[in-house]
């Protein structure tokens, strides 16, 4: 796609919500744990704490539910309206049962049909424009995007390079036709298979289905090149934004707020930088909940989402394993 799309309906988001579990991991719990230190963490990061879900009973898919209903509890809307609910993650309750589909059901939202999209760190903000397609097409008329995250599942405790950076969350929104001019504007995606020898679990999938060499490699926990990883997450995320901002006629200084992947500070900085967009205009929130992939855009709207006026410009951007990126343009709607 390379031009503008012209629309008849637009999508809005018309409600925010999000979860995350009460224990809290600090860079003092890290220091004990591995060989780290608070000012090494917040210095490479910005993260000082992050929220784990301790209870072993508990998947995703909880966090997932929270979420989903904390967004319903502040709408008119009843869960029988749903007629599609997409849940971002990597972490899915099992491999195999979407877990979208028991979101669903426990919310009751008995008319949707749901399934979960994996797109690593850019997956909320593919399942947006996803979403915002279905409801501008005439396919649907509500749409629950999900993205949760159990991030502590699948972290090594003892691999300070990753340990440090992940955390546990949910966000959601609902989003629904606008009814008025506002809402989903937007939007510019790629992915690049490059990225799988630099973010990856390596085991669990049908490549190298889990086996004793697996667990005794560690193929089961995330893994990632940092510094290589830190290179291509700025420069696609500032070439995203940019291409979304010329294509509509923008310039940096007209975005109310910009929306980033809370992957690391350092990167935000580097993108802000790079991209040449106004720093006060990037919301963040790291410094609280760390890295939470499908979770960081949602609860960032949630957590500034008093501050939007019907008509701020919003500019989303994200990046994330495979690899994937993107940015996306959508005006406040309420
Ligand atoms: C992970 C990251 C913070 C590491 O920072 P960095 O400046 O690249 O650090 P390096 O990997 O070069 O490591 C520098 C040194 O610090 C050490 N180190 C790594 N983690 C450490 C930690 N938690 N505490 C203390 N030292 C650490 C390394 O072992 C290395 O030591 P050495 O020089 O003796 O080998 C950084 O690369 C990063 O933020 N990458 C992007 C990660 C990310 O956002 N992923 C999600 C994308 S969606």
């Amino acid at each position: 796609m390379t031009s503008v799309p012209q629309k008849t309906i637009k999508a809005a988001i018309t409600a925010v919500g999000g979860f995350v579990p009460d224990d809290i991991l600090t860079n003092f719990d890290l220091e004990k744990m591995v060989d780290t230190s608070d000012e090494w963490i917040m210095s490479r990061t910005g993260i000082k704490e992050r929220r784990i879900l301790k209870d072993p009973s508990k998947g995703t898919s909880f966090l997932a539910i929270e979420a989903a209903r904390d967004v319903l509890s502040k709408t008119d809307t009843a869960p029988e309206e749903i007629d599609m609910l997409i849940l971002a993650t990597i972490t899915p309750d099992m491999k195999v049962a979407a877990t979208a589909a028991k979101v669903a059901t426990d919310i009751g939202a008995i008319n949707a049909f749901a399934f979960d999209l994996q797109a690593a760190c850019s997956g909320f903000l593919y399942s947006m424009s996803l979403a915002a397609a279905k409801i501008e097409s005439g396919h649907c008329n509500k749409v629950l995007v999900v993205g949760a995250d159990k991030m502590s599942s699948i972290v090594d405790y003892s691999d300070r390079t990753t340990c440090i950076i992940f955390g546990d969350g949910a966000g959601a929104v609902l989003m629904e036709v606008s009814s008025n001019s506002y809402g989903w504007e937007d939007d510019f995606f790629r992915s690049s298979g490059v990225g799988q020898d630099y973010l990856h679990v390596k085991a669990g999938g049908s490549l190298f289905p889990t086996s004793s060499y697996t667990l005794a490699k560690g193929w089961e926990s995330i893994y990632q090149d940092g510094k290589t990883v830190f290179k291509y997450a700025v420069s696609e995320m500032a070439a995203a934004t940019q291409k979304v901002l010329e294509r509509n006629k923008l310039d940096p200084e007209m975005v109310d707020y910009v929306i980033a992947h809370q992957a690391n500070k350092r990167i935000l900085d580097a993108t802000q930088t790079r991209a040449n967009l106004n720093k006060k205009k990037f919301l963040t929130n790291i410094e609280h909940y760390g890295n939470t992939t499908a979770a960081t855009l949602p609860l960032l709207m949630r957590d500034f989402e008093n501050q939007f006026k019907i008509g701020d410009k919003l500019l989303f951007t994200a990046f994330g394993g495979g690899f994937t990126w993107g940015s996306a343009l959508y005006t406040w709607a309420y």
